[in-house]
């Protein structure tokens, strides 16, 4: 047992949802270990700053952050402030010499080790580092998930042997490592016992889940939908270059528990910039397997990531990725400036992109997908949906929740008002779509 003074945490979240995930994993670790999760830096005794460093200025995000804090140390001696996440295992130690008022920095990898690091953080005559990666073969943890949602993530693996040319994740998060199946499937039916009715398998390339007993993405599908109570199954990402029929047929088969929408990032709809980009696949291969997925699949939604102004790339390469969006219907699409990222092949590339066509390309693709997804949202409406009901804005009485696609859907009912409006959260229920948009649904509650 710990001496209960100067316990209180508060986690600032950036980033994926893995950085979400070591969030929930830490505070679940501290609270077990006496330390009090907090919901606000000025409660806590130590605030953590989970960062990431996909994109853009990262460091300047958390110089900004740690500036709310700086009369902090004034008022209570013994507040201390630390970094983790992403940014932590890209700078390391010289994030010390860029943020001063910085205690510790801990990469991804420590996050188990959260409590002997503010242990010693509290005692330590100097700063606190402790950025290593973990050793093991193989990733072994247990979902620790405090108060676990209606859909809730669990991660299946970590890191990243991909090495895209713009991408850093390989360098912060380290080599990818798959969690054993039967792990897995205790975690699913341990969350489904404290109620919760949809998981997400979290992982940067989730296809190439390798267990070590043999069973890949696919079979881990399979065994989760047929072993366990779970009602839904989602996962995010999957990469093109390993998405296979299997797994399409997988999907199809246990289609009334995994989910119908598909994330398949294909960030450029040049063949050549894929090629530089080391992405493994071209636009025709892209295309191809996005038709066998709505042929194995009908209904599929489908989304992706896109990036603008990758090195080298001129308007005649964008154009191809303009036009990817009348030969594929795509549901949604992330589109992000490109940003040269430490590390990575491309940052160092003579043939950067200018900000401002960047910034035209980036409002050119969504200029072009929206005229397109305004129609092709329209097949959503007057279909019923069976929605799960994630949560509720009580003071206007709008539910919000998601079918089986990944759209968002908010809707209202009367009856449920008389009743009260939790009764319906953490249900599945029946939703007709009233009114579609790129972003959202509207619907009515369908009784029966
Ligand atoms: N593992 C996933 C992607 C994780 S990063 C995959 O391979 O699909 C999420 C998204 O951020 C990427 O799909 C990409 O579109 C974007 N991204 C990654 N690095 C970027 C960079 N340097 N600049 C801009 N966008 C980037
Ligand atoms: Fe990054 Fe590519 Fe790995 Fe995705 S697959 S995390 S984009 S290196
Ligand atoms: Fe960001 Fe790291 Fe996730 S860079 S997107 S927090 S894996």
């Amino acid at each position: 047992m710990q001496n209960n003074l100067f316990q209180k945490v508060y986690i600032s979240t950036y980033g994926c949802q893995m950085n979400d995930n070591d969030t929930e994993r830490m505070y679940s670790l501290l609270e077990m270990a006496d330390y009090e999760p907090v919901s606000s830096a000025i409660e806590a005794d130590f605030v953590i700053l989970n960062s990431c460093s996909v994109r853009e200025k990262p460091v300047h995000k958390i110089r900004s952050e740690v500036g709310l804090y700086k009369d902090y140390k004034k008022k209570k001696p013994h507040f201390k402030i630390g970094v983790a996440g992403c940014v932590a295992q890209q700078e390391k130690k010289k994030l010390f010499k860029m943020i001063p008022n910085l205690d510790f920095v801990i990469g991804p990898d420590q996050v188990d080790n959260i409590i002997n690091i503010l242990e010693e953080v509290k005692t330590a005559k100097s700063k606190v580092l402790s950025t290593s990666f973990d050793k093991n073969p193989e990733y072994q943890v247990q979902s620790l998930i405090r108060n676990p949602k209606v859909s809730s993530f669990i991660n299946i693996t970590k890191g990243c042997n991909n090495y895209c040319t713009f991408c850093v994740v390989p360098f912060t998060r380290g080599r990818e490592k798959s969690r054993p199946l039967k792990d897995l499937v205790t975690d699913v039916k341990n969350l489904v016992k404290r109620g919760v009715k949809e998981i997400s398998l979290l992982g940067q390339n989730v296809n190439s889940y390798q267990s070590s007993c043999g069973a890949g993405f696919s079979k881990l599908l399979q065994v989760i939908a047929e072993d366990t109570d779970i009602k839904r199954i989602r996962y995010t990402t999957s990469h093109p270059k390993d998405f296979d029929y299997q797994l399409a047929c997988i999907m199809q088969k246990y289609r009334s528990k995994i989910c119908d929408h598909v994330h398949l990032p294909v960030q450029s709809g040049n063949s050549d910039i894929l090629k530089l980009m080391n992405r493994g696949y071209t636009r025709e291969e892209y295309i191809e397997k996005a038709n066998m997925i709505f042929e194995t699949i009908p209904g599929v939604s489908f989304t992706t990531d896109i990036i603008v102004g990758f090195p080298t790339e001129e308007e005649k390469h964008i154009q191809d990725t303009y036009s990817l969006f009348h030969e594929v219907d795509f549901d949604a699409v992330f589109a992000y400036k490109y940003s040269p990222r430490p590390f990575t092949k491309a940052a160092i590339w003579e043939d950067q992109v200018s900000e401002i066509e960047k910034s035209t390309r980036l409002a050119k693709l969504f200029e072009v997908h929206k005229s397109l997804a305004i129609d092709s949202c329209k097949k959503y409406e007057n279909k019923i949906l069976e929605v799960l009901v994630e949560g509720v804005d009580e003071k206007n009485a709008i539910f919000r929740g998601r079918g089986t696609q990944n759209k968002m859907i908010k809707f209202t009912t009367n009856e449920a008002i008389a009743k009260g409006v939790e009764s319906l959260v953490s249900k599945i229920v029946k939703v007709k779509v009233i009114e579609a948009s790129p972003q959202s649904l509207k619907g009515v509650l369908v009784n029966g």
